[in-house]
């Protein structure tokens, strides 16, 4: 089956992780967040594969190429401006490879182990022009609130209802599988979205559409409150394909240099050519990216550090995410914290509990 994932979005609400790295390129086990779908994608046989793309596009095209290296055909398709959710996979039209047969549809900022076989079985069976997986969340306010009838049809949208509004806990969880005849209803080279105006469209003129709920694991990465969540929920096993294997474990990278006196309790994954220095505490879930240094008697818990990042002696660090090429110095204090790309702080210095700091900011 042919896809399209789309990632086209500015990953605003992931600021400031996003200023300088596209969110499909944002470190999930230490691996591209993109790399974690596609992979998903290809265990369900959907290895023809197009990224629309408008906002930050080169990284991406220069890591994961043709996709050869991930076992699947990649094509990519930009948009000079972003043309919205459904406009972006019309725009991919452009392409020599029309989508011409039965099609998946992705949001590129979300991680399930939804089983795409039976959610494809089950559009066939129903002979469904669109089907939408549905997921339950807690707050449905941030999300597409869908409505069914019994036998699963949708009845009506609602995005980004308010309170008094939510009708049901199950929202659009951002996987759709679609017929190609639904494309005529996309009008070319024009903003266009899939939740705003498509889906409303074709109920208006009785196109069948079905919901596909399910209770896989799913997760966006919205913010990076989720993006914690996530990398935690992967490492602690929780995920199933996704993860590791059972909580508790430690994987260390190729020629990393870890301190025999320093005390690891997983789940904790360290990449390559790391130094974890004497003493050092290491409380899982911890990611530590490769390239990073973490100097004598530190601590750092819950934690994702992406790469290249020194840490220097009796620092703590907890619930935090640090980007790549930042250098804490030694007694610094990093709780509860954002920091984006090449952030120092100063030595001895306590970065306030909740602060989110921009990339290249010295703080202290
Ligand atoms: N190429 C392209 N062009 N991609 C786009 C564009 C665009 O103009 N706009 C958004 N995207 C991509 C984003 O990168 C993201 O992967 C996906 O489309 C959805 O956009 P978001 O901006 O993340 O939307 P949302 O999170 O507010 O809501 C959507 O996802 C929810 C589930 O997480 C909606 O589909 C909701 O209905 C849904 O519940
Ligand atoms: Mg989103």
């Amino acid at each position: 089956m042919k896809a399209v994932i789309l990632v086209g979005g500015q990953g605003t609400r992931l600021r400031p992780l996003t200023i300088n790295t596209p969110k499909a390129m944002v470190p999930v086990l230490n691996r591209p967040f993109l790399e974690h779908v596609i992979h998903h994608l290809s265990r369900h046989n959907a290895s023809e594969i197009t990224l629309a793309l408008s906002h930050l596009a080169q990284p991406i095209k220069d890591y994961f190429g043709d996709g050869s290296r991930f076992g699947v055909r990649l094509n990519y398709v930009l948009e000079e401006t972003p043309l919205g959710t459904a406009g972006a996979v019309k725009n991919t039209e452009r392409s020599e490879r029309h989508l011409d047969e039965t099609f998946l549809v992705l949001n590129g900022d979300i991680i399930t182990d939804l089983d795409i076989t039976a959610m494809l079985d089950s559009h066939c069976r129903k002979k469904s022009k669109v089907t939408i997986a549905l997921t339950p969340v807690d707050d449905p306010t941030s999300y597409g609130l869908i409505e069914t009838d019994a036998q699963d049809r949708v009845t009506r949208f609602l995005e980004k209802p308010s309170w008094s509004q939510v009708t049901t806990n199950m929202i659009n969880a951002g996987t759709y599988i679609l017929e190609p005849d639904v494309m005529a209803y996309i009008p070319p080279q024009t903003s266009f979205s899939f939740e705003h105006e498509l889906f409303p469209l074709l109920l208006e003129r009785g196109v069948p559409i079905y919901a596909y709920p399910s209770a896989a694991y799913w997760i966006d990465i919205g913010t990076p409150e989720k993006y914690l969540r996530l990398n935690k929920d992967l490492l602690s096993g929780r995920g199933g394909q996704y993860s590791l294997g059972s909580g508790g474990k430690v994987v260390i990278g190729e020629q990393s240099d870890i301190h025999p006196t320093a005390q690891i309790s997983g789940p904790v994954v360290i990449g390559s050519n790391c130094t974890i220095g004497q003493g050092v505490r290491l409380i899982g879930p911890v990611i530590i990216g490769s390239g990073c240094v973490i100097l004598d008697d530190s601590v750092i818990e819950e934690t994702v550090i992406w790469q290249a990042v020194n840490i220097g002696k009796g620092t703590a660090v907890r619930r935090s995410i640090i980007a790549s090429n930042c250098r804490l110095d030694d007694g610094s204090i990093v709780e509860e914290a954002v920091l984006g790309d090449n952030v120092t702080v100063a030595s001895g210095y306590k970065l306030e509990a909740g602060s989110k700091i921009w990339p290249g900011t010295a703080v202290g």
